[in-house]
């Protein structure tokens, strides 16, 4: 790392004979642009593309319900209902998929394979075809890259697109030299010039932005110039045949809390939504939205400050999952005060031994920091935030740092304490039904399983804003009823609500644990073989389909029965007795046990008699 973070000092100079790529291009300004929406209800845009994507949910809830075979319950009946009045009742469905880098993304990218009805062996199991009826796809920092890299590839099978990311390429480490595939960092650092040269912020989320891309994103040269608003464009979004990706950010100034001249948000700070037509926030300082193809022109009160030119293609896909990503304020404070600062729900405190190939600090990341410096002249504060021009200025709709500021800071996602993104997707404006939750943000310490933190932090910060959501048990609970090691739901009953009804969305949490492998490698592992990803993703599957209905022949169907419950009051249908049953086993009650629960070094849960050292002593990885 040394070496080659030197060397790319040489890289502004060469950067000037590229070609453009990366930076933004200029075009004249658009003259009858709606710059900025108040967040009040859905983007029309967004509306009229839901009002297309329940045909195909339509159809695929009809294939889903089919195979399940609920009892006594009529499918036609309910399909004829939810047809009714221009499918207003058709349920809106989604999944999150939590940060926790390559571990979430992985894990993550199994559980939407276990639900996949292009996958035989989950249409067997019932499970396939709730991703088809899905209508938002929402992930953050790890879990932005499947959330992203799905769409922008067209939405190919969890199996198809590992030809595209070669996961077991390692891009950070080891890289000598430019191919398909790969780049050195000097080559990296020239691309992100361009964008500087032409007169750009720029900074670590753009370094890592480009890093990923190369497994994540398509086009030449790793993605140079793929734009997320392109995903527009492309057949299976035109179509209606894919779910709709949200990513989020969150946003730190002036004012936050400050460490060691770095900043790191308060649980309350905004939280953005990255769409392919918009970006924005629904409350907190920023209520409003600017199109997402003319993200990265400064305006004021909605119109650009400089009307003689605009820029597009600031929106790179690249930049997207490198922001979501760039905890790097957080990584720097834990680094010089040996983990105390700068620590988020989403991580461990204390690394334990299997975290051999995390990111060492501080040598990686003061090296990074010199080479922006050698290179760009930059310092570390001004390197360690995604800086976007700010199109939020001096408007109504906006205040503090965001009205004032000519620049917006953004971060990971998760740097306010909810790594699972919930947030876009419990909008009311977006009248989400059902929501399945992946939690792999590995904040159960030391062994990185999870304990429930982030979701609990997204029921209070809902909870605090009026927004419906399930009332979630405090962490010793969710440990305590095995809620982090085996599936459950919340919000069945509307009284478990934060509204006390029927508003909130039903979430079936899931959290990564070891089933058939121990599946918590290390957060910086940066490359896995197809033999490691294997395992992952039978792991995910057997998370998903709790062992292909081993312990409860009925578990698929009482997914089934939570997918539709929402709508089926709305339909003025009833729950089946069959539904009831699968709630009484599987939904959150209400009940609390709040004793300290043990740490979480669980053995495999299909063969309880093995544990960690007798798993590692016969498996490579
Ligand atoms: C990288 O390029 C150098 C110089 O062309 C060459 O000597 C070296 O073998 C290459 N390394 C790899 C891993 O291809
Ligand atoms: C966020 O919390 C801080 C204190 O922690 C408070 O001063 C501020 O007003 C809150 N902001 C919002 C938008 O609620
Ligand atoms: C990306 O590159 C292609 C091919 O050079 C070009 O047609 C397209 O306009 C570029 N897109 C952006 C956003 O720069
Ligand atoms: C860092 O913290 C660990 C555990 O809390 C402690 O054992 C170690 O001595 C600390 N190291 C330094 C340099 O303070
Ligand atoms: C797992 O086993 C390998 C040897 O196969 C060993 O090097 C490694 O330290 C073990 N990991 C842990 C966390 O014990
Ligand atoms: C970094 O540079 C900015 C000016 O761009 C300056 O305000 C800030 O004090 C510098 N920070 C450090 C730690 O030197
Ligand atoms: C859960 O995880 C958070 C974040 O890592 C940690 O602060 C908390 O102590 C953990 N709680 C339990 C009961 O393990
Ligand atoms: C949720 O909100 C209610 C009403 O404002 C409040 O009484 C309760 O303490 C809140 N719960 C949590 C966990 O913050
Ligand atoms: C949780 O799992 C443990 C280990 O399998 C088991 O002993 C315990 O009874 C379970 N607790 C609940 C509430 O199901
Ligand atoms: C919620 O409603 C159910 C009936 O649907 C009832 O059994 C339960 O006691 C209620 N719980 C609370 C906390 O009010
Ligand atoms: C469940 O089925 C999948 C796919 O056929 C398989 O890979 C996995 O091993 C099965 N799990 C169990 C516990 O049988
Ligand atoms: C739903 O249940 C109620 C009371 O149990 C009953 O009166 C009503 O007829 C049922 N509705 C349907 C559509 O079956």
């Amino acid at each position: 790392m040394w070496l080659l973070f030197l060397s790319a000092a040489a890289g502004l100079s060469a950067a000037l004979d590229l070609p453009q790529g990366y930076a933004p291009v200029p075009v004249s300004c658009p003259t009858s642009l709606d710059w900025i929406r108040p967040a009040d209800g859905l983007n029309p845009a967004e509306a009229e593309w839901v009002q297309g994507r329940k045909k195909n949910v339509l159809a695929a809830l009809e294939g889903y319900l089919d195979r399940l075979g609920l009892t006594d319950f009529d499918v036609e009946e309910y399909l004829s209902r939810i047809n009714d009045n221009d499918r207003a009742n058709v349920p809106i469905l989604g999944m999150a998929i939590s940060g926790g880098g390559f571990g979430s993304a992985f894990t993550g990218t199994g559980a939407l394979r276990a639900i996949d009805d292009r996958l035989d062996a989950a249409t067997e199991q019932r499970t396939g075809g709730i991703l088809q009826s899905m209508t938002y796809l929402s992930g953050l920092s790890g879990g932005s890259w499947p959330a992203v890299s799905f769409p922008a590839h067209n939405f190919p099978t969890a199996d198809e697109i590992l030809d595209y990311w070669k996961p077991d390429i390692d891009r950070i480490y080891t890289v000598e030299n430019d191919t398909a595939n790969t780049a050195t960092v000097t080559t990296l650092f020239e691309q992100i010039a361009t964008k500087y040269i032409e007169g750009f912020d720029i900074g670590v989320a753009d370094y890592l932005g480009r890093l990923f891309a190369y497994e994540f994103i398509p086009g030449n040269s790793g993605g140079l110039n793929t734009t997320f608003s392109d995903i527009r464009k492309l057949s299976k979004f035109v179509n209606h045949e894919m779910p709709m990706p949200i990513i989020h950010l969150s946003m730190i100034g002036e004012g936050d809390p400050e460490y060691d001249d770095l900043w790191v948000p308060r649980a309350n700070s905004s939280i953005f939504d990255v769409t392919p037509f918009e970006f924005g926030s629904w409350d907190g300082s920023v209520r409003a939205f600017t199109p997402m193809e003319w993200l990265g022109n400064r305006l004021s009160n909605g119109q650009p400050v400089n009307d003689s030119v605009c820029y597009q293609g600031f929106d790179r896909d690249s930049l997207i999952i490198g922001t979501s990503a760039d905890a790097f304020n957080f990584w720097y404070l834990e680094s010089i005060s040996n983990d105390t600062l700068g620590q988020f729900a989403k991580r461990s405190s204390s690394p334990p031994s299997t975290l051999s190939k995390r990111l060492t600090a501080p040598s990686d990341i003061d090296n990074l920091a010199i080479a922006f410096n050698s290179s760009f002249g930059l310092n570390l504060t001004e390197i360690s935030y995604s800086v976007f021009p700010n199109p939020f200025a001096n408007l109504s709709l906006s205040s503090g740092i965001a009205h004032d500021s000519e620049t917006l800071n953004m971060v990971d996602g998760s740097e306010t304490g909810q790594t699972i993104p919930f947030w876009g997707q419990i909008q009311p404006a977006r009248s989400v039904d059902f929501i399945l939750a992946w939690d792999d943000s590995q904040d159960a310490s030391p062994y990185d399983w999870n304990n429930g933190t982030n979701l609990y932090n997204t029921y209070v910060a809902a909870n605090n804003t009026g927004i419906p959501f399930p009332i979630i048990p405090p962490v010793n609970t969710l440990m305590n009823l095995n809620y982090t090691t085996h599936p459950v739901f919340f919000g069945c009953d509307a009284n478990l609500t934060t509204t006390g009804d029927d508003r909130a969305p039903l979430v079936l949490y899931m959290a990564n644990a070891p089933y058939s492998a121990y599946t918590n490698f290390s957060f910086w592992q940066s490359a896995t073989t197809r033999e490691q990803m294997g395992e992952i993703y039978v792991n995910s599957f057997d998370i998903v389909t709790q062992a292909n209905g081993t312990w409860d022949e009925e578990w698929a169907e009482c997914i089934g029965c939570a997918v539709v419950e929402r709508s089926l009051a709305r339909v003025g249908m009833n729950r089946t007795s069959q539904c009831e049953r699968c709630f009484g086993r599987y939904c959150w009650n209400g009940q609390l046990d709040e004793t300290q629960p043990g740490e979480m070094n669980p053995n495999l849960i299909l063969d309880p008699s093995v544990g960690f050292d007798e798993w590692n002593a016969t498996n490579p990885f």
